[in-house]
């Protein structure tokens, strides 16, 4: 499942004359980059390998540190263990608040020279790169943005259920009936705390709305994660489960859109990472698959943006690979062809965006739209609202509240109001 680093000495050594022998002045030493990330799926890990290849083209050694789970839960455990032990790789997918966290462990190395010339600060909007600072200084760059609040649809199964893409979440709930009455799931789901938290969150925003959600999923206020609008929202978020079918337990996000892409399931709720499936498995948008924002959603974009942050590397060949990658992430050639694999949009705003499908014109178009208008929010299930150990809690909140046939809603929602206040 995972590679952890082996030996790199004489591969390093060896990899230095070759590339010494080729590039000659160009390239002074020919460095490791271990890269940790949950990119495994078949859309995820063709964008990875966008990197690896620019990368291994400036002549420096990837080392790929893939531990597979969606969401990067079993990722970060194993982040965890390897920095404990005094061996971090160069670079890990850190995201939202938790660069903080590991910034403030001392562990993380500046990007700045990178950074200016480069010139970020000019190419970044200052919500991303905020984020990607630590004490005023870069710790980690912007790969991509991805939405959470997708919904994903096999248009055949629709019509043959004879019902439209829903818009709102009445509109799911009958659409789920007429298609269950067809003979076909109608929600993919992956029963994963991470997918039950991903669902929860985008029907808190259909049934709250944008400040509601603010309130109780980054601001954390013990008064709306205790209110009836809450109780209402997880009501809602339980009656997804009438949709899902029995054998969820335990199943990937992946398999859950290849439901979808087969045509066993109509719909599934999933960020658009679910897109390089579609894409991976040759699909068009519009056509053979439908992308719509998740129903009662469309005025609201839950934002995730996926970053790699640099751990502190001794050894100066190692620092120009890792500052050659986090160059390269910025450039428009990587922006463009990994973005076009992963389903997300580009992390600059200032990149050509013809080749990119409806999909990602929409979310493009709504990232600006909902940044005016304030619906622009962060994923709590991806790792943007709140630090770590508060999403935990709410996860496990979340994910009993759905599987326990005895806790109401109520209960549920004062278990999450003692959680955010055990944590904070
Ligand atoms: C998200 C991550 C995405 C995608 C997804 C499924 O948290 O930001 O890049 O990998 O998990 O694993």
């Amino acid at each position: 499942m995972c590679a952890f680093k082996q030996p790199l000495t004489l591969r390093k050594t060896l990899l230095g004359l070759a590339v010494a022998g080729t590039l000659g002045a160009t390239q002074a030493q020919a460095g490791d980059v271990e890269v940790l990330h949950w990119w495994t799926s078949g859309g995820e890990a063709r964008a990875a390998n966008v990197l690896k290849e620019l990368v291994e083209e400036e002549g420096h050694h990837w080392e790929d540190f893939a531990v597979a789970g969606g969401g990067g839960e079993t990722a970060m455990t194993v982040l965890k263990s390897r920095a404990m032990s005094g061996n971090p790789p160069s670079a890990a997918q850190i995201k939202g608040p938790e660069i903080q966290e590991w910034g403030d462990l001392g562990l993380l190395g500046s990007l700045d020279d990178v950074a200016e010339s480069e010139g970020w600060d000019e190419k970044l909007p200052g919500v991303v790169a905020n984020v990607m600072k630590h004490d005023g200084q870069y710790v980690a760059v912007p790969v991509n943005v991805h939405r959470v609040n997708w919904l994903w649809a096999n248009p055949e199964v629709l019509e043959e259920a004879g019902v439209a893409l829903p818009t709102t979440l009445d509109e799911m709930f009958a659409a789920g009936e007429a298609i269950r009455e067809a003979g076909y799931v109608p929600l993919a789901h992956g029963g994963q705390a991470w997918q039950d938290a991903t669902v929860f969150e985008t029907v808190l925003l259909a049934t709250a709305g944008n400040d509601f959600y603010r309130r109780t999923m980054v601001d954390l206020d013990p008064e709306a994660l205790g209110s009836e609008q809450m109780i209402e929202a997880l009501e809602n978020f339980k009656r997804m489960r009438e949709l899902m079918d029995d054998g969820m337990s335990g199943r990937d996000w992946n398999i859950a859109t290849s439901m979808v892409i087969s045509g066993k399931a109509a719909m599934q709720l999933m960020g658009d990472w679910a897109k390089g499936e579609f894409t991976a498995a040759g699909l068009e948008p519009g056509k053979d698959y439908l992308c719509a924002p998740a129903p009662g959603t469309e005025h609201s974009f839950t934002f995730n943006i996926d970053s790699l942050a640099m751990f502190r590397v001794s050894e100066e060949a190692d620092q120009e690979a890792q500052h050659t990658l986090a160059r390269l992430v910025l450039e428009p050639e990587f922006q463009k062809t990994f973005n076009l694999a992963k389903g997300s949009i580009p992390a600059r705003p200032d990149l050509d965006m013809s080749e990119f499908d409806q999909c990602a014109q929409k979310s493009l178009e709504d990232f600006q739209r909902t940044a005016d208008e304030g619906g622009l929010v962060p994923s709590m299930a991806h790792g943007m609202a709140v630090r770590s150990d508060v999403q935990g809690a709410i996860f496990d909140v979340v994910t009993n509240f759905f599987n326990s046939p005895d806790m109401s809603a109520e209960q549920a929602a004062q278990r999450m109001v003692s959680a955010a206040q055990a944590v904070m």
